[in-house]
């Protein structure tokens, strides 16, 4: 694309206590988080170390909840669906209506993004690009969500919906997925070679694979640190995004 890629996005709230029934305000603030962490304008993007200032990238993708829906009437870009499951899992039964939650919208047309109760832990997760279209998009836990409401620390900067929009765009974490080895590999290559993922908020600099002086980049939103210590993406993760933006996923900017 050139110019901004402008991604319109339809949030269906699934909620089986009202508790779960998210506010507008919350949902607004996610969307707001996206929009900043994209294009690198997000506040505290000054924790990056001048090592690495080199590689923060501004994505050029925006975010923004739908306005038309797939019938083609004005739509405020957020559905509501009361459910008897009381907790989802990673096996898509939030995305059918059939099995406790709602269909998509048209998955090549619309970021569709899921927001639940989620067992086991789990804060979210993603389809990469090229998946069946039945299950396109993000699943994110309501108190993972957004910056207000249920958010809840130490999740509670709208980071996980930013994460797992990166793998939704065809991002790698940034070890390579390999374990704690040193062989694998995000295919991005302004990212340090890194051994496992990072937690909490590490201290500069955590060096593992040879990648000294300056270590692991886990200031990156494609680590697994809480959401106060990942703050950016890199030059060539902007360029992977880009890409599936202008292949596979082309029909999804306006
Ligand atoms: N898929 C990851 C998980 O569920 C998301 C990690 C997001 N990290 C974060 N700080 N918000 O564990
Ligand atoms: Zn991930
Ligand atoms: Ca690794």
């Amino acid at each position: 694309f050139t110019g901004i890629a402008r991604i319109p996005c339809v949030v269906h709230v699934v909620w089986n206590t009202a508790t779960q029934n998210i506010s507008q305000a919350q949902i607004d603030s996610q969307i707001d988080v996206l929009n900043r962490d994209f294009r690198a304008t997000n506040s505290d993007i000054g924790i990056v170390p001048a090592a690495f200032t080199g590689l923060i990238a501004d994505s050029r993708i925006e975010f923004y909840l739908a306005t038309v829906d797939p019938n083609g009437n004005p739509t405020g870009g957020v559905t509501r669906t009361q459910t008897s499951t009381a907790s989802f899992g990673t096996d898509d039964k939030v995305k059918k209506s059939s099995t406790g939650g709602i269909d998509p919208w048209p998955t090549d047309r619309y970021l569709n993004i899921w927001v639940c109760q989620l067992g086991g832990g789990l804060l979210g997760y993603a389809q990469f690009p090229g998946g069946p279209a039945n299950t396109d998009g993000v699943v994110i836990l309501h108190s993972g969500f957004g910056t207000n409401g249920t958010a809840a620390a130490p999740f509670d900067l709208g980071r996980t919906t930013t994460h797992e929009v990166g793998h939704y765009l065809n991002l790698f974490h940034i070890w390579g997925d390999d374990g704690s080895g040193c062989s694998g590999s995000d295919e991005c290559a302004d990212t340090p070679n890194a051994a496992g993922p990072n937690f909490g908020v590490p201290t500069f600099p955590h060096v593992t694979c040879s990648n000294g002086p300056n270590g692991d980049l886990f200031y990156d939103y494609m680590d697994y640190t809480d959401d106060r210590g990942m703050v950016m993406f890199t030059n060539d993760q902007a360029t992977r995004m880009e890409a599936c933006l202008d292949t596979v996923r082309t029909n999804l900017p306006t």
